[in-house]
């Protein structure tokens, strides 16, 4: 087979956009490959909270309509991350148990309004420093609980409430390469399973670069595994303009190297123990919409498919290490 989701044991995700919905060739590439969806931005509590009392749901409802028409998993992303927070909750000067009462009833409403339907969450999205140390200036707030952690081990709590079936992963970036990090992650998920707090998966983005050093990348993925939780690839892509430069235009050898370097992380996923392997999710369909474009990397080509959705190196490079 060449598509995707018909060769992987496990999930084949996208994260998508509806503003893209109409365009030619998206949702075709999404329903032909992948098994999965996330929200890029639309499940996002400053996409949904728009007050304390208001809440938005077209676009999160658009998404899960289309997934439920297409036969496509949902994994939610995110309830709790600090760069998500309207602007509305980040000033309203709340102290701790204000701001916990709020979030408790966003994530009280948001799950529950798609218990059943939404198959898995992020709970928590990057509480940690590269160093393992809790992101504590990012949110001031979080300077008021005597133990950040416990607050976010209620929030997983309160998620499981709202939707016991649904799995509940912590996420972040750069897991694998920072040590730190992924250990400050294995002691919280210690932490968790010793208090009874339903946690199921953690997430490593995989926002990675063709020169990430490939052994890294999958001795940290087995020792994400060493937990026994799911191990989700959350958001994966691989940049080529290393150097960020305006004038970029890849070579073959280039090429080559991202091919590779996907062949490389579906085959480290591929080899996880069955029962902890969920999935791996693009954080993007094409080259053409990539989040990195535009923001800090002038000229970039980190997905699969191409700007008129044609399937790359790296698509045959994935597909052959599944
Ligand atoms: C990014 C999206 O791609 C952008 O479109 C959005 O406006 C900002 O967020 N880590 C995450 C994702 O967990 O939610 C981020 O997505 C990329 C970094």
């Amino acid at each position: 087979t060449s598509v995707l989701k018909e060769k992987a044991s496990f999930g084949i995700g996208a994260a998508i956009k509806t503003s893209l919905m109409s365009e030619n060739g998206y949702t075709q590439t999404v329903t032909k490959h992948f098994s999965q969806i996330t929200a890029e931005w639309e499940m996002k509590m400053d996409a949904i909270w728009t007050s304390s009392t208001n809440y938005q749901w077209a676009g999160a409802d658009k998404l899960v309509d289309f997934a439920i028409q297409n036969d496509l998993d949902v994994h939610g992303h995110t309830l709790v991350w600090y760069k998500s927070f309207p602007g509305w909750f980040k000033n309203s000067g709340y102290d701790s148990t204000a701001f916990e009462d709020h979030v408790k009833a966003y994530i009280n409403t948001v799950v529950g309004r798609y218990k059943g339907k939404i198959i898995s969450w992020d709970v928590a999205n990057e509480i940690f420093n590269d160093n393992g140390s809790l992101r504590i200036t990012d949110c001031p707030v979080y300077a008021t609980f005597k133990d950040p952690i416990a607050f976010y081990g209620r929030c997983f709590q309160y998620a499981h409430e709202a939707d016991p079936d649904a799995k509940l992963f912590y996420n972040d970036y750069s897991v694998v390469i920072a040590p730190g990090k992924r250990n400050a992650i294995k002691n919280m998920v210690q932490r968790f399973k010793n208090e009874g707090i339903p946690i199921h998966g953690i997430g490593d983005q995989f926002h990675y670069r063709i020169n990430n050093d490939k052994s890294t990348l999958r001795n940290g993925l087995n020792d994400m595994a060493s937990t026994g939780l799911l191990v989700h690839i959350s958001e994966l892509d691989i940049v080529m303009n290393v150097n960020k430069s305006d004038s970029y235009v890849f070579t073959e050898a280039e090429e080559k190297k991202q091919s590779d370097m996907y062949k490389h992380i579906a085959e480290s996923y591929a080899a996880l123990p069955a029962q902890q392997k969920f999935a791996i999710s693009l954080w993007g369909v094409t080259d053409k919409h990539t989040w990195l474009t535009g923001s800090w990397h002038p000229k970039e080509y980190p997905l699969l498919f191409d700007q008129s959705y044609q399937p790359k190196e790296a698509y045959k490079g994935f597909l052959s290490g599944l």
